[in-house]
């Protein structure tokens, strides 16, 4: 950890975890097997984000779309989300972390969402790392769903056309008071963002690694900050007009 410059870390890291189901062909496994290692790579990931002082990890858990996937496998998904919010509480609580989640999670079973519930709460008021599952989420759902809400608030008076700025708009987004990620990463080496953090991401910076996301650990995490540290953030700018 000591080759990252603790000035310049990214406050918000997303990673798109994929890979588990390649994983596990790989291995000659059950996709399931796969995703199960899939969960201890979250662990480690999450301890290293909370040790190097990321503020913010968002983690694409389950997309909008990946409820088209066979229900055996949502089901697996939903019990191996259940199983890493009960044994990751007490860690949570040790370490400080809090829990939230972006996404449309009145889709969940309603057992996974009373866990997902009480775990929130119960972390509500650490005040480290914020760890974001991003469940049942769809970047593009996120921002109708902003739309409709932008526009019931106009109607009833309580905003005018003038004050919808981008502002205002990112506040009617699932992610309202979390900064826009400064690096998002994908793992299993494909190259597209699959509907996440459309809106959010439009200056991120962007990693695709060739790794499958049960193989990843937090020493890749590490190597892609420091990569990430070399890289000039110009926002439309020139290089002489950076501080
Ligand atoms: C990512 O791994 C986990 C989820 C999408 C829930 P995949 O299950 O997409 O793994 P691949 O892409 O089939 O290898
Ligand atoms: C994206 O992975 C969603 C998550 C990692 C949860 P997918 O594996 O579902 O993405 P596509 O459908 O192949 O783009
Ligand atoms: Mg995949």
């Amino acid at each position: 950890m000591k080759r990252l410059n603790k000035a310049k870390l990214p406050r918000h890291i997303a990673i798109i975890m994929d890979g588990n189901g390649r994983w596990a062909r790989k291995h000659s496994l059950k996709r399931i097997a796969g995703h199960k290692k899939g969960a201890e790579a979250v662990r480690k990931v999450v301890k290293t984000s909370g040790e190097i002082g990321i503020q913010y990890l968002t983690l694409y858990a389950f997309s909008v779309e990946n409820w088209r996937r066979p229900e055996d496998e949502i089901n697996a998904l939903m019990s191996l989300l259940e199983e890493f919010l009960v044994s990751e509480l007490r860690e949570m609580l040790d370490t400080d972390i809090r829990l939230r989640t972006i996404g449309d999670i009145t889709k969940l079973p309603e057992q996974t969402r009373k866990i997902l519930l009480n775990t929130i709460e119960q972390t509500s008021h650490n005040s480290g790392m914020t760890l974001n599952l991003a469940l049942s989420y769809g970047g593009r759902d996120e921002m109708v769903e902003a739309v409709k809400k932008i526009i019931l608030d106009k109607e009833s008076g309580r905003i005018r056309s003038e004050e919808i700025t981008k502002e205002l708009f990112s506040e009617y987004l699932y992610t309202a008071d979390i900064p826009d990620p400064d690096l998002l990463i994908r793992t299993s080496g494909e190259y597209r963002l699959s509907n996440f953090l459309l809106w959010q991401s439009a200056y991120t910076e962007l990693c695709f690694i060739d790794i499958l996301w049960p193989d990843f650990t937090g020493e890749y995490l590490i190597d892609i900050i420091a990569d990430y540290q070399n890289r000039e953030r110009r926002f439309g700018m020139i290089s002489d007009q950076l501080p």
